[in-house]
């Protein structure tokens, strides 16, 4: 069913950029350039420059640069991880993939990590904390990288929603140990299928996770150094993403502008819980992946927005991880995170949307009657 507002419009968005497209397509399969090469390099370059980090590595996913991030950090069996359950299952999967144990805390107003339950979560066997910056979002990094120095904790970035998003100053990604970023289709440099990237100001990180997503072999001497992976990104899928990139300052201005109509429409529907608004809110500047509301009655809403009104809504994630039976963590109580997956709707805001249509969603939330 073709929606009136549909939550992305990949079509379009190709459309508008086909000729520089398929000129890179063209000229990576002509050369025959499809593993490491040129394009590749050039695109970590640029993200590395983009994050304000001296290293980037494309990898084949978000997950895997989680992945590799904790097997180079030399997270394994006994140690104890720590982040949120209010997230994307990749970012405890990984956790659990080391043989590590996955330490649960709830979130806060934005979504993100609250501070005081990490400082409480903290164990000797901590050795780690994955801050996932939500919806284009940080969470608050001065105190999070406080309290890791004070405990000696490795911090691994999940900037999956947060590219261009910063704090204080720092881009996402720029200030853990590594960042690990997402080029799947729907995130806001988005890909044609699967990617992703780590970033890293350590060249002993930077360097291990290169074997490690080539098989953990050195091309140079054929020296196998580590049991590896096989998680490079195609040369093809850099080209692509590489063209995108330049565009990305517009497009995070053009995703803050959209937010900002949002804001202005919603003040005052009091069945919604609007995010934080996207002025220069003292130290966050949010990039807004994913316009994220909470309502009352909101699956009543949800079937309202897409079934009457033709509005395609998301929800991430109605059901938590820690209630996933088959994950066994149903011992994390997190009341915090039970209330926001039963509230949380993300409503459509990306590139191709037209002010009309955002006109549209907000209209139809003001005649929304629960
Ligand atoms: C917060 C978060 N972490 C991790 C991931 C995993 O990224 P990928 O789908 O590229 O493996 C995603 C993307 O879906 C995400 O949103």
């Amino acid at each position: 069913m073709a929606y009136k507002v549909p939550f992305v419009n990949y079509p379009t968005h190709y459309h508008r950029l086909k000729g520089e497209i398929d000129g890179a397509i063209t000229e990576v399969l002509s050369r025959g350039d499809l593993i490491l090469r040129q394009q590749l390099r050039q695109f970590e370059e640029n993200v590395a420059s983009f994050v304000g980090a001296k290293y980037a590595v494309g990898l084949n996913s978000g997950t895997d640069a989680l992945q590799l991030s904790l097997v180079a950090a030399g997270i394994g069996p006994g140690d104890e991880v720590i982040t949120v359950s209010h997230t994307f299952v990749a970012t405890i999967a990984v956790i659990v993939h080391c043989g590590a144990k996955p330490i649960l805390v709830d979130v806060g107003e934005d979504f993100n990590l609250d501070m005081d339950q990490v400082e409480r979560a903290v164990t000797p066997r901590t050795k780690a904390i994955i801050p996932v910056h939500l919806n284009g979002r940080l969470c608050d990094m001065e105190r999070l990288m406080k309290l890791a120095a004070k405990h000696h904790l490795i911090v691994i970035e999940d900037a999956a929603q947060a590219l261009g998003a910063s704090f204080g100053g720092k881009k996402a990604g720029n200030i853990g140990l590594t960042g690990c970023f997402s080029f799947y289709p729907a995130k806001i440099l988005g890909g044609a299928g699967d990617g992703g990237m780590l970033t890293t100001s350590d060249q002993e990180i930077d360097r291990k996770v290169r074997l490690l997503r080539d098989h953990g072999q050195d091309r140079a001497t054929g020296d196998i150094l580590y049991y590896g992976f096989n998680s490079r990104l195609d040369n093809l899928h850099a080209a692509i993403l590489d063209v995108k990139l330049k565009r990305l300052p517009q497009w995070i201005q053009r995703r803050r502008e959209l937010a900002a109509i949002y804001q202005r429409g919603l003040a005052g529907v009091e069945y919604l819980k609007l995010p934080p608004p996207p002025v220069e809110q003292d130290r966050y500047y949010d990039v807004y992946t994913n316009y994220v509301v909470r309502a009352k009655g909101r699956d009543k809403l949800v079937a309202y927005l897409k079934e009457k009104c033709s509005i395609e809504v998301l929800v991430s994630w109605p059901v938590p991880n820690h209630h996933q039976k088959a994950l066994g963590l149903t011992h994390f109580k997190l009341p915090e995170t039970e209330r926001v997956s039963r509230e949380v709707v993300s409503l459509p805001l990306h590139t191709e949307l037209s002010d009309q249509q955002v006109e549209y969603v907000i209209e139809s939330l003001h005649l929304f009657g629960g």
